[in-house]
């Protein structure tokens, strides 16, 4: 594994919107002028990597497949953590075709050092990668999402495999169909998410964990600028271009936002967070033995 903050991007070359999985998806749009949309892509996609590059990561450009326009977001092809990566399952089978390219990109990554070990879920479960199942650095535990994508079960699947606490939270609206639309845990212990994406139950689970001083409430409109899809590292965000709200509240708290335009993802249903999978995410107990 490695201990450098690494982030892996996949480059957009066969991105397009072409079918429809989620409210936000809008193949006429794009079927409109498709060059000119493509081109637009490569140009945002370069200024993401740019803007990572700037918050300190080290950015890791895989090959996408053809015919797979949604790999540009490896956020859902897999869960790593402590040097482990677990293969996603993917319920729409417009992505399933996903699978064997990640599992290659993957095991390429191990077979380079970046990671240690590759592995897979039970049958008979879906679970759509980080994008549903989001590391919270500052709590040390998984929050999961279920409901439009992954299934309740892959959260006790991903606690097995990590061995690690997972909360799971039921995601209540196919708006925000994956965890990471509406819940950005950041480096400061403050938790960026948007209240109506979750079951009532959902949202107790979070107060209950979450200080009100540490809660940062999304607005609608936070949450269709895609800002709540944000990277984080450090004092730095990294995020599509925002709204005033959100500038301030982040600003106030003392946190960078470095703002890129992602409109040509967003057509898809997706933000920065989505387009990235951290690589180095280490567990507290690791870290401790590492450290002993
Ligand atoms: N079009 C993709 C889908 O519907 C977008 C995925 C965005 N990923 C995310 N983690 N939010 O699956």
């Amino acid at each position: 594994m490695t201990d450098r903050p690494t982030i892996l991007l996949v480059a957009p070359t066969f991105y397009d919107v072409s079918y429809s999985i989620n409210p936000w998806m809008d193949p006429g749009a794009w079927a409109r002028d498709p060059r000119g949309m493509h081109r637009r892509a490569m140009a945002s996609f370069d200024a993401l990597r740019e803007a990572l590059g700037t918050a300190g990561f080290q950015v890791e450009v895989m090959e996408g497949a053809p015919g797979q326009p949604d790999m540009v977001f490896p956020a859902n092809a897999a869960v790593v953590l402590d040097g482990k990566a677990v293969l996603a399952r993917f319920r729409y089978p417009q992505r399933r075709g996903e699978e064997a390219p990640f599992a290659a990109i993957f095991e390429d990554l191990r077979a380079r050092g970046l990671l240690d070990s590759v592995e897979t879920l039970p049958e008979g479960c879906y679970q759509e990668g980080a994008g549903d199942c989001i590391w919270d650095a500052s709590r040390g535990h998984f929050w999961a999402g279920f409901g439009p994508r992954s299934s309740r079960e892959a959260a006790d699947a991903m606690a097995r495999h990590f061995g690690q606490e997972v909360v799971a939270l039921e995601l209540a609206t196919e708006q925000s169909y994956h965890l990471d639309v509406c819940f950005c845990p950041l480096a400061g212990g403050e938790v960026l998410y948007y209240p109506p994406a979750f079951s009532p139950a959902a949202l107790r689970e979070i107060r209950a964990r979450v200080p009100a001083a540490q809660r940062i409430e999304a607005t609608e409109d936070d949450l269709r600028h895609f800002s709540v899809n944000a990277v984080n590292r450090g004092d730095t965000v990294v995020m599509t271009h925002t709204t005033p709200h959100l500038r301030t509240e982040l600003g106030s708290r003392g946190y960078r936002v470095l703002e890129v335009d992602l409109s040509p993802y967003m057509m898809s249903g997706g933000g920065a967070y989505c387009m990235t999978l951290r690589l180095d995410r280490v567990s507290t107990s690791v870290r401790r033995a590492a450290a002993a």
